[in-house]
């Protein structure tokens, strides 16, 4: 697939999304000469700068985000893709002067409009554009990137589904989720599909569990608007935690190509045993962070962070249990996690294997201390794949330990691509294998809702967690006692006691 030239359209480009992500993304494909000739980005943005003044801004946000790696001239020449409009969401005319600028000679009529701003005007940014012709493709293709959250919840998700569809067809729609263009997660799949090895091995005859953990040392930083109405189910598990659960376990897709996996994942999402209210709290958990040390020095807690009411009881940490009544898993729990201000940042799948039968092991000092088989999914900071495996201690004595058999993939001359450099390109070539389509998105809000609803009317109480720790005692989570949240990429000793047949 060639990526014809575009102009990419950005709304929100003065945000946080921009600064951190998007320009340093666009800087670095142009850098690799990637970006395909006349490719232009325009700003969207309420402020009146000129030209000159908004490439200095995103001079200074690429700066900041690569720091030494910053190249005077490779920026000059990334600034000559850089055109700043001014205009206001909120007024009509902002568009059709956006319109007149885009008939421009200088600007391709391939357009992607990149929505990176609030959630309550995606619908009505849509519309404008739509009457003012800007999805017409008469003349290139029109695209539109929508970040999430796609809806606050089933309802809501559904209501905007209806509006952008008068405007768009499924085809022109790019809901993203940045973490489906992370190197490890489309890993998954090559380790997955690509070695014979395992997938005899994938299903509830050797998995015992599996969990995915992504902890943040960060807080909310200066987004608690945002946060405080959304929280961490809706931030990272209705999304990015789920679309990484679909991956680990959807059965082999027909093909790489966009619907044969989207089918794939949609039946995941299917699969998942619906919670009802009443089983929510021995399904999920909810947690805010108190006051702590994070890498040494003293945070506040969440509800002293700025924008935060004092009575907030909306959660930065969530955990879940979940099942998928299929063939493949059925029985095998799924546990998922993620939390602000916690002790490290880190993003793991670990996929836990039963325990081998020990009446071999009986009359030794092995018997009971036969760690279980991982596997472990590093997706960040460290990107890596690993076996965890048993072996003997050297020596007299029949004793075991846990050694790890390693198929990191990225060579150390290899340098790491960001996800949002991927899905920007992917959105050039019109390739919709790593967006989600809609069914995605409501089944993933099935999962989660009456988990959201039985908490909205709970208000009095909600626990804590000190900044700086792994997060509330959640424990009441796990089926067995042999089972809990794993923080560690590299052997952990077990401190599971297992009978002689294996059972734990
Ligand atoms: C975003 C969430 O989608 O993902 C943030 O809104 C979160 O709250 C971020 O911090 C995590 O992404 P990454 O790529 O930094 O792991």
């Amino acid at each position: 697939m060639n990526a014809e030239s575009c102009t990419y359209v950005i709304f929100g480009a003065t945000g946080n999304l921009s600064r951190i992500k998007l320009m340093p993304a666009f800087y670095h494909l142009d850098e690799a000469g990637q970006l395909p000739e006349g490719t232009k980005i325009v700003a969207i943005g309420r402020r009146e700068w000129t030209q000159e003044k908004w490439i200095s801004e995103v001079k200074e946000m690429i700066q900041i985000k690569i720091k030494d790696a910053f190249d005077e001239k490779t920026f000059q020449n990334f600034a000559a893709r850089l055109h700043y409009h001014f205009g206001d969401l909120q007024q009509p005319q902002s568009y059709s002067e956006l319109a007149t600028t885009l008939e421009q000679t200088q600007f391709s009529k391939n357009i992607a409009f990149y929505l990176s701003i609030s959630p309550s005007d995606f619908g009505q940014v849509m519309e404008q554009l739509s009457k003012n012709k800007l999805f017409d493709e008469s003349a290139g293709w029109r695209r539109a990137v929508i970040e999430k959250p796609f809806g606050y919840d089933l309802e809501s998700a559904r209501a905007l589904q209806r509006r952008i569809s008068q405007y768009l067809t499924e085809e022109q729609i790019y809901r993203i989720d940045h973490y489906l263009g992370k190197g490890t997660v489309q890993n998954v799949l090559v380790f997955r599909f690509a070695n014979v090895m395992l997938e005899p091995l994938w299903n509830r005859n050797y998995i015992d569990h599996i969990q995915i953990t992504h902890s943040e040392s960060i807080g909310i930083d200066s987004r608690g608007d945002y946060y405080n109405g959304s929280g961490a189910m809706r931030d990272m598990l209705q999304s990015h935690l789920l679309q990484l659960l679909t991956l680990v376990t959807m059965e082999p897709p027909v093909s790489m190509e966009a619907e044969g996996l989207r089918d794939e994942k949609v039946k995941v999402l299917k699969s998942i045993r619906p919670i009802s209210k009443e089983a929510v709290h021995g399904h999920a958990y909810r947690a805010q962070y108190a006051s702590g040390v994070v890498n040494g020095e003293k945070v506040n807690g969440y509800l002293q962070e700025a924008h935060i009411p004092a009575d907030s009881i909306t959660e930065t940490y969530a955990s879940m249990k979940l099942y998928i009544d299929n063939w493949r898993w059925r029985g095998v729990p799924m546990y998922l996690r993620t939390g602000k201000r916690m002790k490290k940042a880190q993003s793991v799948i670990s996929i836990c294997f039963r325990h081998p039968p020990l009446q071999f092991f009986r009359d030794t000092v092995a018997h009971n201390a036969v760690d279980r088989n991982w596997v472990i999914l590093g997706i960040q900071p460290e990107e890596c794949i690993r076996m965890e495996m048993t072996v003997k201690e050297p020596g007299l004595e029949m004793k075991t330990r846990t050694s790890s058999l390693d198929a990191s993939f990225r060579h150390s001359d290899e340098k790491a691509i960001d996800a949002y450099e991927d899905l920007l390109l992917d959105v050039l070539k019109g390739d919709r294998s790593l967006f989600l389509r809609f069914d995605e998105v409501e089944n993933a809000w099935k999962i989660v809702d009456p988990i959201l609803q039985v908490w909205a009317t709970e208000r009095d109480y909600v626990a804590t967690y000190p900044a700086g720790s792994w997060g509330p005692e959640d424990s009441r989570l796990f089926d067995k006692e042999c089972q809990g949240w794993r923080t560690s990429l590299t052997p952990e000793s077990s401190t599971c006691k297992v009978n002689s047949d294996g059972i734990d």
